[in-house]
């Protein structure tokens, strides 16, 4: 068995008549941490989103875990032990913090994450537990976000753009956490407009423009160079 853990080839995918991802080829090993950049709109979430089997009518092949999980329910792909972080958090705004964990953990795949592992790596969580998700500060509900994904103890694990909006020392105390959450085995991807955060972070990455890999290199050998004609195509 080969060590891709993620193969995914030839990836399209459109809103309407839009199409907003052109032929992605990627892969990801057991065990690896892959950033994603790009500018803005360039397909990042939306690539993220037809890997959870969000993006009806993609098309392209998805290899998860020797298993072709195109065209499966985003049900079925979460069952498999996918988990995404998605953009602006999406918590449910009605229910306390320990709920929104809860909804995470409904799966019941067997691993480390429960209630208590998430309140041990977010301590902060643990004293808010009651309050409703909306009272918390930005930096607490993607703490929350992070927690609900783990609770359902994914294979992999996809952040998008887990720092916007939030102070450097909060990004500080979320990214500092991130390797207690993928030393276990798990592989992630991670969306990230920080370029250095993105590099420092993964071992490979991907920059898409305009819905196309426009190059792919390791995190400690690529140039600064070649990343921002990625970004800008100039
Ligand atoms: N729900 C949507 N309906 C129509 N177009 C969309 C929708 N979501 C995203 N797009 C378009 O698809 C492209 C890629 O968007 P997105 O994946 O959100 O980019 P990124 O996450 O890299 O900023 C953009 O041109 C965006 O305008
Ligand atoms: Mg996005």
């Amino acid at each position: 068995m080969s060590d891709e853990f993620v193969t995914i080839t030839n990836l399209d995918a459109h809103y309407g008549d839009f199409q907003a991802l052109y032929g992605v080829d990627m892969h990801i090993d057991r065990g690896e941490v892959v950033a994603v950049i790009g500018a803005n709109g360039a397909g990042k979430s939306t690539l993220l989103r037809s890997i959870s089997g969000l993006m009806p009518n993609g098309s392209g092949q998805i290899k998860f875990k020797d298993a072709d999980i195109s065209g499966l329910r985003a049900d079925e792909i979460a069952h498999l032990g996918l988990a995404l972080v998605p953009e602006g958090r999406q918590l449910f705004p009605s229910l306390s913090v320990e709920e929104n964990l809860i909804i995470g953990g409904r799966l019941q795949r067997p691993g480390p994450w429960n209630l208590e592992s998430v309140y041990a790596l977010f301590p902060i969580l643990a004293e808010r537990r009651n309050s409703p998700s909306t009272a918390l500060s930005g930096g607490q509900q993607q703490m929350v976000a992070i927690g609900r994904a783990l609770m359902a103890n994914p294979d992999l694990i996809m952040f998008d753009e887990i720092s916007l909006g939030l102070a450097p020392i909060v990004i500080g105390e979320i990214y500092s956490a991130i390797p207690d959450v993928i030393g276990q085995g798990v592989s992630a991807i991670i969306v990230e407009q920080d370029i250095s955060k993105a590099l420092s972070i993964s071992s490979r990455v991907y920059c898409l423009q305009e819905g196309r890999v426009a190059l792919e290199g390791n995190s400690d050998t690529i140039t600064r160079e070649a990343i921002s004609q990625a970004y800008f195509g100039v």
